[in-house]
């Protein structure tokens, strides 16, 4: 296992240069990209540090004592990243998400939140504001963040099983605490809570199952996640994922699934409904999604940009490089300045990692050094 961990390179600094266009638009909130892509989804990674050391992310070979990471005076301020989200607001990003790292390590993060709520679409709409979390400060954090403007939280929890669940973290953190987290999460009353399993074969897929089974009609949707080639440290191997395709056949054979058409345009997951004793979906008995990122690549409708901790864009979750806004920011540039240097991105984008690699195999692996996930958030 451990022989597998590749070391870090450091590909993080390697920004490159956001141009502000000469003829500058309006925005007119519907950029597309040249694969007629729009611009939805900002996720947003508020620190590049975690307590857990999941060995999918941030294997503790790798991020251990040693590692360096990012200087706090290159880390984008509540206000710089207020800013930055108002510009993305008016050019058709409906839902913002804060990662990390771990989110909720970032102190004050209530602030950003509250900051963040007052936004709004062009059609004066407020944004879907949303959170993804090991959940282990949640307990004592999801009554401020409902009170600062959170909509939604997606809570990570790979195993019921303690020992599995420990060893996964690495850090021996017990599940007791995560399910203490997504039951603070309710009882402020936060809904359509998410919780997200990486499924690893040989090291939790005996879990899925039992978590099928303990999430059932509770009204949180657990969704799978297929092990991702992300980063370049986690020693990923192609024998260790799971297929979507296996998860829904072993939960079909004890608890029946109708598929279920999806709730947003680009959605990461594809959903399964429970059903009644009719065979009929019962939404009191609630759903699942898989997200199969391995398996059925869904780069066709992606239409997330990628925020990281120093304020680079990312156009997607394998690019090896960021295209750096903290210069255009910090330069003095006006809101008309970096709402036109995003937009002038977006079109240029042709992303498409995982469809590409679904079609060509292996061959375009390790072309590049590519960023951690941990860095510019999941
Ligand atoms: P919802 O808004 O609740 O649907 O959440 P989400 O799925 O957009 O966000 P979340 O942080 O819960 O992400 C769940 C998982 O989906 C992440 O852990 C990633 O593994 C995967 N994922 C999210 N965005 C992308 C993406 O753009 N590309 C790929 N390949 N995987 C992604
Ligand atoms: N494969 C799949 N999911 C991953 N995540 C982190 N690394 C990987 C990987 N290699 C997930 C976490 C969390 C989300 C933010 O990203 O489990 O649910
Ligand atoms: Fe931390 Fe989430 Fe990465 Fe695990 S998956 S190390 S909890 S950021
Ligand atoms: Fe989007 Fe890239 Fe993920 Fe494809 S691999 S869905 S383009 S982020």
């Amino acid at each position: 296992m451990q022989e597998r961990i590749a070391p870090l390179i450091d590909a993080r600094a390697a920004g490159r240069q956001l141009i502000v266009p000469t003829r500058r638009t309006p925005p007119t909130g519907e950029p597309r990209d040249k694969l007629q892509r729009p611009l939805r989804d900002l996720r947003i990674s508020v620190t590049d540090r975690c307590n857990f050391r999941c060995n999918y992310c941030m294997p503790k070979e790798v991020f251990d004592k040693r590692y360096k990471y990012l200087p706090h005076s290159s880390l984008l301020t509540f206000e710089e990243i207020a800013r930055i989200a108002a510009a993305f607001s008016q050019h058709g990003v409906r839902k913002i998400r804060l990662t990390g790292g771990e989110p909720l390590l970032r102190k004050n993060l209530d602030r950003l939140v509250e900051q963040l709520a007052q936004l709004s679409t062009p059609a004066g709409n407020p944004l879907e504001l949303t959170l993804t979390t090991n959940a282990s400060l949640l307990a004592t954090k999801a009554a401020e963040l409902k009170a600062a403007g959170l909509s939604r939280v997606n809570i990570s929890l790979d195993a019921l099983d303690d020992a599995t669940f420990r060893r996964m973290n690495d850090v021996g953190f017990p599940v007791s605490k995560v399910l203490a987290g997504i039951e603070a999460a309710q009882t402020v009353g936060f809904s359509r809570i998410k919780v997200n399993m990486v499924v690893k074969r040989g090291t939790n897929d005996h879990e899925v199952i039992p978590m099928a089974r303990y999430f059932y009609g509770t009204g949180v949707t657990l969704r799978f996640i297929e092990y991702m080639d992300v980063g370049a440290t986690n020693g990923w191997l192609m024998s260790e994922v799971l297929p979507s395709s296996e998860v829904i056949s072993r939960i079909q054979a004890t608890l029946p699934l109708v598929p279920l058409p999806p709730a947003n345009d680009g959605e990461t997951a594809v959903r399964w409904g429970y059903t009644d004793g009719a065979g009929r979906y019962d939404p009191a008995l609630g759903e699942i999604g898989v997200i199969s990122s391995v398996t059925r690549a869904f780069c066709g409708d992606c239409n997330r940009i990628r925020l990281s901790t120093d304020g680079k864009l990312y156009l997607c979750l394998y690019a090896s490089q960021g295209w750096d806004l903290t210069r255009l920011l910090r330069a003095g540039k006006s809101d008309v300045d970096l709402a036109a240097a995003i937009a002038t991105l977006w079109e240029q984008r042709s992303d498409r990692y995982s469809e590409l690699r679904g079609m060509t195999g292996p061959a375009i692996e390790k072309t590049a050094r590519r960023i951690e996930m941990s860095y510019i958030g999941g």
